[in-house]
């Protein structure tokens, strides 16, 4: 179990992280997920012990960061948003290099690291030099280092970042086998498509500040109940009044002024009320739609838009 209390990490007058307080339970896939410069990395390399927080403490099965950060290092493996510099190297002898760094003995190394290349799906390339690995190669490599001690909990920065679509669905393949074998996994990424597949739990961070954590199941659930996608062809002054008539509340899409967002019943009968007094009032309505993706939409709701419009390809 990991637990952040009250963490907090300053850089001179930037806030980067503010008041961080989770619990995750073991065997959960979190993902982080936040514009740039939310907190992301900072929240990851604090639990990693690479940075100690300004205030507060995070535990992990009940030792500190601070004060037995050897004893949490040792349950964590870390793939970090950059790949590091030993590009003439094999495959091999890059997780060798790591193995020996970890004071691996020579006998289990020898085992464990075919192992670890065929676990992600490199053993075809182990005396490929890592220059020459493709970018989803290579992030299968440093995920395969981060693998090397067994470690209980994943701690993965943006490991999808700049893979094409086939090299995610790989990565995911294999996160979601970690994760079968009961590994806590942290990841981040700023594509929330690719963490809806994947997370038990997210956490949502804003400016170093967390908006929201929840199960996946919850976070779902809420918009489930409430988000009604309203398109009409001509701007319509009384449209909020006219949903707020029916029991509804509608707000205006940020990113397109012809579009409303309602909440409220999701019973069929007051979604069909609601569309005839709409249409009644003469609004011109042509798309009355149920949201698709209910995840994006507790995002969006639960960020300031104009944000994370920035970071959602799709948004
Ligand atoms: N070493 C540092 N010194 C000073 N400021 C820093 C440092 N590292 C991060 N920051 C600042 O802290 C804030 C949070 O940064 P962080 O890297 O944690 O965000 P992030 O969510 O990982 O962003 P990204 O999506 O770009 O990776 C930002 O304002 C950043 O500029
Ligand atoms: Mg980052």
């Amino acid at each position: 179990m990991i637990e952040f209390r009250s963490v907090r990490k300053s850089y001179g007058t930037t806030n980067a992280l503010v008041e961080l307080t989770c619990t995750i339970p073991s065997g959960a896939t979190v993902g982080l997920i936040g514009p740039n410069g939310s907190g992301k990395t900072t929240a990851l390399r604090l639990l990693t012990t690479l940075i100690p927080p300004t205030s507060g403490d995070i535990l992990v099965d009940g030792d500190s960061v601070c004060t037995t950060p050897a004893a949490v290092r040792r349950r964590i493996g870390y793939m970090p948003d950059t790949f590091g510099v030993y590009e003439a190297m094999t495959a091999t002898e890059y997780l060798d290099f790591y193995a020996r760094c970890g004071n691996m003995p020579a006998t289990l190394r020898a085992t464990t690291i075919p192992a670890i290349l065929a676990r992600v799906g490199l053993s075809d390339a182990r005396e490929t030099a890592v220059m020459s690995l493709s970018r989803g190669m290579a992030q299968r490599l440093s995920l395969g280092r981060a693998l090397l001690h067994d470690p209980a909990i994943l701690v993965l920065d943006e490991p999808a970042s700049g893979l094409d679509p086939r090299a995610r669905i790989e990565l995911r393949m294999l996160l979601h086998a970690l994760h079968n074998d009961g590994k806590t996994i942290l990841i981040s990424s700023h594509i929330l498509s690719d963490l809806a597949d994947l997370c038990t739990h997210l956490l949502i961070l804003e400016h170093g500040k967390t908006i929201r954590y929840d199960t996946l199941a919850n976070l779902t659930q809420v918009t489930q109940h409430q988000s009604i996608r309203v398109e009409l062809t001509t701007a319509a002054p009384n449209f909020v009044a006219v949903a707020a008539a029916c029991g509804y509340h509608a707000q205006p899409s940020s990113d397109d002024p012809l579009c409303y967002l309602v909440h409220g019943s999701t019973a069929p009968v007051d979604r069909a009320a609601l569309l005839q007094a709409l249409v009644a009032a003469e609004v011109a309505v042509f798309s009355f739609a149920v949201q698709e993706s209910a995840l994006e939409q507790a995002f969006l709701q639960m960020t300031s838009a104009d944000q994370v419009m920035k970071e959602l390809p799709h948004a």
